[in-house]
């Protein structure tokens, strides 16, 4: 049997079976909101934005693991996530033991890919979210889920929560004005 590490989507939406799940954590990786999305929370045209990870010697992403019997969730992983990601085996720490360790299959978009759109200001980001969607759904509603998933963990990922409040903010702001427009008329 073998582990798959979620640090995105898998955390709140695992659309395969599992055996088992442990809170898990990989340091030495950030989570960050630089690969574009073609296929999912944007078009080839007006990509959106996911998470991907980003190695970094300071950081620790937490996150979950979860133990896969069917070898089939591996294919329909890596077709989930064509968009740029490749698959890579990361050492992960249980939360309840931090010095255990043990190996998991990553899907991890890196620097150079098709896709890859980098590091940007949380401002900018939060921007191209709040106008990306795709077949998937709303981009900023892939933050929103992402970022409750995480609180709900006691998880504390700053760069997360705060695109979850620009986020939030921009949508505050564009239900001020079409109030505003409506009380006009
Ligand atoms: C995830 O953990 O949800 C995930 C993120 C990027 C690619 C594949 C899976």
């Amino acid at each position: 049997m073998r582990w798959v590490f979620a640090y995105g989507s898998l955390i709140w939406r695992p659309d395969f079976p599992f055996v088992d799940r442990r809170r898990v954590r990989l340091p030495g990786y950030a989570r960050r909101f630089w690969q574009g999305s073609h296929d999912h929370r944007g078009t080839p045209d007006a990509p959106g934005r996911v998470v991907t990870l980003i190695p970094n010697p300071h950081a620790i992403c937490h996150g979950l693991a979860y133990q896969i019997e069917d070898e089939s969730v591996f294919v329909a992983l890596d077709h989930r996530e064509k968009n740029g990601y490749r698959r890579t085996t990361v050492s992960l720490h249980p939360e309840d033991a931090p010095r255990a360790a043990f190996d998991a299959t990553a899907w991890v978009a890196e620097p150079g890919n098709f896709a890859y759109l980098g590091e940007a200001s949380i401002d900018n980001i939060a921007e191209q979210i709040a106008n990306s969607t795709g077949p998937s759904g709303r981009n900023d509603d892939y933050v929103f889920e992402l970022a409750n998933a995480l609180k709900s963990m006691g998880i504390d990922d700053p760069h997360i929560m705060e695109l979850n409040d620009a986020l939030h903010a921009i949508s505050a702001s564009a239900t001020n004005h079409s109030e505003g427009a409506l009380k006009a008329t």
